[in-house]
């Protein structure tokens, strides 16, 4: 089983032992906003729709609970559960998404300096990691922060509570800013310069690790069998690439969730100068990767449904098709380009390239020709010209990538796969696995439970279904709007406030 702890659902699959998904079921959540910049969610919600998601799964796919081997997990990543000495949640986790800790992150450099920080952690203070979270709390909560005795990433609550174990895999726990990325092992030196017990730190594996046991008051509740192997899993994104074969160098992927992230495998530890792209701990054991994260690629897409696709969205409910596909469909009667309209897609301030919780999304070029065929495009090639972003920022650092893999919603279109590739100018292909990293958790569990390498599951079980290749004219044409792309964070970070 694979369960992926998204940011507004949770969805749980079951495979077989040949890598077939049999089933899968997904229970949704609220996520609050309680001040701009601010995302939160109640860690007891995902518990709930856990156990919802399981049971709600074993009853439809009628699978005999003594079948299921064991228990992967995905989970959105750095998120911060604060738990009290009773292991209780001590207020509501603050969001991968959420910009708050600008001030934070200011002080951990300051105070731990850029360079040391990016030389003990490979990384910079980012307002969406973990450890600037837990300062924002100590300064403005402080008689919650006084309660912290544990602090787990969002799916390794959810396993705490199906196993009693603490525990978290290297590759989540890249995202907290307090891994020593490059020995798979906590920094005692940023603990200590940020005054953080490494005691409040939960024991380090590796993702196809067998993480405990489930328990039998967490099996009365979802059905499942007490004693179940429970594998440790990943961060979401670790999980993505994996679900998708982004095991090996070369090989790249594009995720099109919520957020939007490039991707790429690394063999060994590896930095890129001024540590603009995340270096990470890969999924796979003993390697690493490294990426750029767009924090509203499909977020930017979900945001211009929700306010200004009423008449698709009726129209979907009345024909019982995809809104996104309707929106996509009529993008494609717009021109390449969009008329020369081009779309900002830093809806939620930005990470890759831009580090600016203050960054701001913005259409720029608009004429009276314009409608909305217009506008949905120029969001497309916006989100798409951002994520191109990060792409430079891997090659610059001298990766070649011959073939990009996507997942996650947004793979699902054609229409957005062309314009991938035409702009990146790289071959999009998509695999036979569709559930992103949900799949990638089921691959790790299947590993601690059968003992087999995650890279020789991948080989067996994943393989390419499409390539699109990109259409040199197309090319051609996208390189001059990319430029002008390119220039307009710069022009417009003024008015960002
Ligand atoms: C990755 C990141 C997001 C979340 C989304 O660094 O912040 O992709 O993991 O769930």
């Amino acid at each position: 089983m694979g369960l992926d702890l998204g940011t507004s659902a949770i969805k749980c699959i079951l495979i077989n032992d040949e890598g077939a998904v049999i089933d899968s079921y997904s229970v949704s959540y609220p996520l609050s906003q309680p001040e701009p910049g601010w995302a939160e969610q109640d860690p007891e919600d995902w518990w709930q729709a856990t156990v919802a998601s399981i049971r709600g799964l074993l009853e439809q796919s009628q699978v005999p609970v003594a079948d299921i081997a064991g228990i992967g997990f995905s989970g959105q990543m750095h998120g911060s559960v604060f738990l009290d000495e009773a292991q209780q949640v001590i207020r509501p986790a603050l969001l991968w998404c959420d910009q708050r800790t600008a001030e934070q992150c200011a002080y951990i450099e300051a105070t731990v300096g850029q360079a040391e920080l990016g030389r003990l952690t490979g990384n910079r203070a980012l307002t969406g990691f973990t450890a600037p979270k837990l300062l924002w709390l100590r300064q403005h909560e402080p008689e919650h922060y006084a309660r912290v005795r544990h602090l787990l990433l969002p799916k390794d609550y959810v396993r705490l509570r199906l196993t009693g174990a603490f525990g978290m895999d290297m590759a989540d726990a890249s995202g907290t800013l307090l891994l020593d990325v490059a020995s798979r092992s906590w920094s005692s030196a940023v603990c200590e310069r940020l005054d953080i017990p490494l005691a409040w730190l939960p024991p380090l594996y590796e993702s196809g690790d067998i993480a405990g046991h489930l328990l039998p008051e967490a099996a009365a509740l979802t059905g499942l069998a007490a004693g179940t192997k429970v594998v440790v899993g990943g961060g979401d994104q670790a999980c993505g690439a994996v679900g998708v074969g982004v095991v090996r160098s070369g090989i790249a992927s594009v995720a099109l969730g919520t957020s939007g992230v490039v991707f790429v495998h690394d063999d060994t530890y590896q930095v890129d100068e001024a540590y603009r792209l995340h270096s990470f701990c890969h999924g796979v054991p003993g390697k690493w990767h490294r990426m750029g994260v767009m924090l509203a690629a499909g977020g930017s897409f979900q945001w211009w449904r929700n306010h200004f696709a009423q008449e698709e969205m009726a129209r979907a409910e009345r024909e019982g098709k995809d809104v996104y596909e309707i929106l996509t469909a009529d993008a494609e009667t717009a021109p390449l380009g969009s008329e020369g309209l081009l779309f900002l897609p830093y809806l939620s301030g930005e990470r890759t390239p831009h580090p600016d919780p203050k960054a701001r999304g913005a259409f720029i070029g608009l004429n009276l020709r314009h409608g909305k065929a217009h506008l949905t495009r120029a969001l497309l090639e916006g989100i798409t010209f951002g994520l191109r972003d990060s792409l430079e920022l891997i090659r610059a650092s001298g990766i070649e990538v011959s073939e990009l893999r996507v997942n996650g919603g947004g793979a699902k279109s054609p229409f957005w796969r062309q314009m991938i590739a035409d702009i990146f100018g790289i071959p999009v292909v998509t695999v036979n696995s569709t559930d992103g990293p949900a799949y990638g958790a089921a691959i790790m569990a299947a590993s601690g439970v059968l003992n087999r390498d995650i890279t020789e599951l991948c080989d067996a079980w994943i393989q390419v279904t499409s390539r699109t290749e990109p259409n040199p004219a197309n090319q051609a044409k996208y390189e001059v709007y990319y430029e002008l792309f390119r220039g307009l964070y710069g022009t417009l970070q003024g008015t960002f406030h």
